[in-house]
């Protein structure tokens, strides 16, 4: 069993190309209650992307809830545990952050892995998608990599295969709280003039957090993860995250087009 967690569509892909070459069902974490899954398939996987140089908080958390059934068939079996992360650059820390997490539940795991997508990230200034030109060259390079990964579950390797990149305790332990506890600010979701209400960021926001108001408009809640979904899948580009994201692009995994719903 594959769990895993995307926004803008790169963990979707990879999690669907490792599931399918593997034989592993695959399943949205947003969607599932840890507590009441019942362990099925011959490995527990997980994959999501980076955020802040740490693990999206949803999927530690997510993790934290399974159910001592379930831990228990998976040390019983010993089932191979695995985590594939997707990420703009660098993953820092993470696999630290995740092992921990998994540690406490008795869950050890075999192997880490990086995989480099498009960034996504828009929210704060100075930080924008990738240029067409870097976009391409990593959509057309993640394929051999997942390849790469697979090959190593199917054999067994142990061990954390990742780009760190520069200064990752500082990253990791430094801005991963700040990201934590200001990451996101759900009210400063707005859409602008441009929006036509045709509800493409409420399908495409996988905790379901925007609702059409009554004047047929998009309204944000509470329960944001800062997944950047509503923001790159709009087609009117007109979903905005304060004055951060004013000029910027947009980007969603090729497969999930633009202004289409996962
Ligand atoms: C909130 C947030 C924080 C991010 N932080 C990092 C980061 O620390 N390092 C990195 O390389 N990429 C970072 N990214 C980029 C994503 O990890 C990357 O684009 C990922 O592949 C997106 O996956 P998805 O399409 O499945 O949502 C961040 C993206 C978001 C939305
Ligand atoms: S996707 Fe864009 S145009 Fe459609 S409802 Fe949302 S903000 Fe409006
Ligand atoms: S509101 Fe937007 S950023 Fe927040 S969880 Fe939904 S899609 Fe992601």
């Amino acid at each position: 069993m594959i769990y895993y967690f995307s926004g803008t569509g790169n963990s979707r892909a990879a999690a669907k190309s490792i599931g399918e070459r593997l034989g592993e069902q695959i399943g949205l974490i947003s969607q599932i209650n840890p507590n009441e899954e019942v362990f099925r398939g011959e490995m527990l996987g997980f994959i999501f992307p980076v955020y802040a140089w740490g693990v999206p908080p949803l999927v530690l958390n997510f993790i934290s809830h399974f159910s001592q059934e379930f831990i228990d068939v998976i040390k019983d079996k010993s089932i191979p545990v695995w985590v594939v992360m997707t990420c703009g650059d660098e993953v820092a820390l993470a696999p630290e952050m995740i092992q921990r997490t998994c540690d406490i539940k008795g869950i050890k795991i075999k192997s880490i892995w990086s995989v480099i997508m498009p960034n996504d990230y828009v929210l704060l200034p100075g930080f924008d998608v990738d240029s067409r030109e870097v976009e391409k060259e990593k959509l057309d390079k993640a394929p051999a990599r997942i390849s790469e990964i697979v090959t190593g579950l199917c054999e067994g390797k142990e061990g954390v295969f990742v780009v760190r990149g520069s200064m990752a305790w500082i990253k990791t332990k430094l801005v991963y709280p700040l990201f934590k506890r200001w990451g996101v600010f759900p009210k400063k979701w707005h859409h602008t003039d441009a929006c036509v209400g045709c509800g493409i960021c409420v399908k495409n926001c996988p905790l379901k957090n925007i609702r059409l108001s009554d004047s047929g408009f998009p309204l944000w809640g509470e329960n944001c993860c800062s997944c950047v979904a509503c923001y790159h899948s709009c087609p009117r580009h007109a979903v905005e995250y304060g004055k951060a994201t004013k000029g910027k692009g947009q980007y969603m995994y090729p497969e999930i087009r633009k202004g289409s719903v996962k």
